[in-house]
């Protein structure tokens, strides 16, 4: 038994922040930005992490022709849950109507949705559920010290979901390799983002944030560059077998490095970073979505996909895509509109963190 993608679905929030609207608080530049991390501009959300991962499930399902009563699991992958208790997947499963469902969050960062695509797959095979909805949904934005001029230029929000549904047929996820730096846990950590936080200290609403870019970007391409190999051994395929490269979208040259290594050429490798910025667990299916809205993805192609995130996590997988690429049905459903600027939505947390950082030096 395999478990093919027969739906698909993404969710961009309309708000655009883009690189000079971040000089107006922010020391930089539009060429730092644009030449460094390959980002123009990002997301910024107007509604809640799961709210984005419930309009991308409705699009997702809608492509399969499925009803979420049919659906018999479903994984929101995020590092940014609404609330903690009950869990953010439970809010996407009464929204779509998603009954029958075991629920869960799975929190592996920016690579969150290639280990939901494994956990669902192996549920599948293993006949335990038939139709698995995988949700990547992430707000990373909400966490960002905006003193931070390296942390803060590089994330947005948006959510992306697959549809995978049992099948006899050798396709969708056929390897993966997943695994976990977890020495190096703190370059990249939201420190009192959890119950470690002291309950009545420090001013509300704003986290510490540890961000060592160079050290992630070095581990970030030893984590996926051993993924990536280990995938391709196991299906015994050289790189040149490889339709389509859907990386993880952190930064511009990560992405380069891990062509160059593969000998991948451009016209084979999804770039969307320019658009969006890194959306955490959302830009592999974000990108995968993209990518079959384009028609770069055709019945039967082999694709190689790979992320890292925070813990520091990495992955990586090899999906054979099955015979359709395109919709069954379309979802006309619309986010309720926003009536501010991405500027405007972030203001809050701009003061919060200027407030804070004034308290910490006084
Ligand atoms: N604008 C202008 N200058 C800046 C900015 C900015 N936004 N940010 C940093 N600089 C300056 C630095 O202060 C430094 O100045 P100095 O030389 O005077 O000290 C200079 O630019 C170079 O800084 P570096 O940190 O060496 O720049 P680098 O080329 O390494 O790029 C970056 C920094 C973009 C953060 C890079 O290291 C990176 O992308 N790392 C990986 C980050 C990543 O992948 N994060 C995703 C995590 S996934 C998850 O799970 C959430």
């Amino acid at each position: 038994m395999h478990a093919n993608i027969t739906g698909w679905g993404k969710c961009l929030p309309p708000a655009v922040l883009s690189n000079q609207d971040l000089t107006t608080f922010l020391d930089t530049s539009d060429e730092w930005i644009s030449s460094r991390s390959g980002i123009k501009e990002r997301r910024i959300s107007h509604v809640s992490t799961a709210s984005l991962g419930v309009l991308a499930s409705k699009r997702a399902l809608a492509a399969a022709g499925l009803q979420a009563g049919e659906i018999d699991l479903l994984i929101l992958c995020t590092a940014c849950p609404d609330t903690l208790i009950p869990n953010a997947a439970s809010f996407v499963q009464k929204e779509i109507g998603a009954d029958n469902a075991a629920v869960f969050d799975l929190n592996a960062a920016c690579t969150g949705f290639v280990y939901g695509l494994s956990v669902a797959t192996a549920m599948i095979k293993t006949g335990v559920m038939k139709k698995a909805l995988v949700v990547g949904a992430d707000r990373i934005p909400c966490f960002i010290d905006y003193s931070m001029r390296d942390v803060a230029v590089l994330f947005g929000d948006g959510a992306g979901a697959v549809v995978l549904e049992a099948s006899e047929e050798e396709c969708g996820l056929l390897a993966e390799k997943l695994g976990c730096d977890g020495e190096a846990r703190d370059v990249l950590a939201a420190r009192d983002s959890g119950t470690v936080r002291e309950r009545f200290a420090g001013i509300d609403g704003y986290f510490d944030v540890n961000f060592e870019g160079q050290e992630i970007f070095k581990r970030a391409v030893k984590g996926m560059g051993s993924a990536v190999s280990s995938v391709l051994e196991q299906r015994q395929l050289k790189a040149e077998d490889i339709d389509l490269l859907i990386p993880h979208q952190a930064n511009i040259r990560i992405i380069e490095t891990l062509m160059k290594r593969l000998g991948t050429p451009a016209d084979k490798v999804v770039v969307n970073i320019e658009k969006y910025g890194n959306t955490s667990a959302a830009t592999v299916p974000i990108a995968l979505c993209e990518a079959l809205e384009q028609g770069r993805i055709k019945p039967g192609d082999t694709l190689l996909t790979a992320a890292f995130g925070a813990g520091l996590t990495w992955g990586a997988g090899i999906i054979k895509w099955g015979d359709r690429v395109t919709p069954l049905q379309e979802c006309n459903e619309a986010l309720p509109p926003c009536e501010k600027t991405a500027l405007e939505l972030l203001q809050p947390w701009i003061d919060g963190c200027k407030a804070a950082a004034a308290a910490k030096t006084a």
